[in-house]
């Protein structure tokens, strides 16, 4: 994994944040995808991203893991960072548990590969070829794959997205398992305004090439999105563009009356 230029140790800290960027610009060719962008992330916290199409969630998420070059802009983060796609990405010539301790340095990778495989409910498939695995098990297993190296930040892109309600459901509840567990920082870049709400304790909206819109969310988990967290679910779909389901309710009511 690259590493982008400036970089200082990461110590955690309660005072330090785990992410910090602050004014962070990234360019392709002359289109400048985010621009003066700030964002701390808080260790052990979990954050939502949410943003359109287009609008620069991987970019950044790339930047975060390291993936991409910050072309001299001070990006901080743990060294000990994990990234977790919308596809699983594991290797078909080699079984799950080798995949999982893939390019990892340590005495016993077999056995650190069992703890994990059996953290995520996969502890019977060490053995297995990913092909023989369902959606849901590969996409455990790329979980898998990231949690054995400890990360104190983890970055997960749209990993729910692929799979069906239940599983994604469960994977939820798998998840938070793991980040109550670990406590690393979490950036979870997804498409649904509910997924946010459900999981992260701030969702941020992407817009314009900076974080635009903040919401804090102090409820309990789990969480049902009803009252004060149906409001921030419209706000959200505001800043999204996306008309409030309240609103198109009321607008829906107020012409059935005129029709009536
Ligand atoms: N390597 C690249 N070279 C040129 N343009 C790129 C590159 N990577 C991304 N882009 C462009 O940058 C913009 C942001 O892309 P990005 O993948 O970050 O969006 P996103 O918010 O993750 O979108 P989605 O929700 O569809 O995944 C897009 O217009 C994309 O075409
Ligand atoms: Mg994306």
């Amino acid at each position: 994994m690259s590493i982008s230029p400036i970089r200082r140790p990461f110590v955690p800290s309660r005072d330090e944040p785990a992410v910090a960027l602050h004014g962070f610009t990234r360019r392709f060719g002359q289109t400048t995808i985010l621009q003066d962008l700030d964002l701390d992330i808080a260790p052990g916290e979990f954050v939502a991203l949410l943003g359109r199409s287009g609008s620069g969630k991987t970019t950044l998420l790339r930047t975060l893991a390291g993936l991409d070059p910050a072309d001299g802009q001070a990006v901080r983060t743990p060294s000990a960072r994990a990234v977790v796609f919308q596809e699983p990405r594991l290797l078909p010539w080699k079984p799950v548990w080798k995949n999982v301790t893939l390019g990892l340095a340590g005495p016993s990778p077999r056995a650190q590969a069992e703890a994990a495989l059996r953290e995520v409910g996969l502890g019977h498939r060490l053995d297995a070829w990913p092909a023989t695995l369902s959606g849901g098990e590969a996409q455990r297993a790329a979980l898998a794959r990231a949690l054995v190296r400890e990360p104190h930040l983890l970055l997960l892109d749209e990993p729910f997205a692929a799979l069906d309600a239940l599983t994604r459901l469960k994977m939820h509840e798998l998840v938070l398992a793991l980040w109550r567990a670990h406590r690393p920082a979490v950036l979870l870049v997804t498409h649904d305004v509910d997924e946010a709400i459900a999981l992260s304790d701030r969702v941020l909206v992407l817009k314009d090439g900076r974080i635009g819109a903040e919401e804090r969310i102090e409820a309990e988990r789990p969480r049902r999105i009803e009252g004060a967290l149906q409001a921030v679910r419209a706000r959200l779909l505001g800043h999204l563009g996306a008309e409030p389901p309240q609103a198109v309710a009321e607008r829906r009511a107020s012409r059935r009356a005129e029709v009536a």
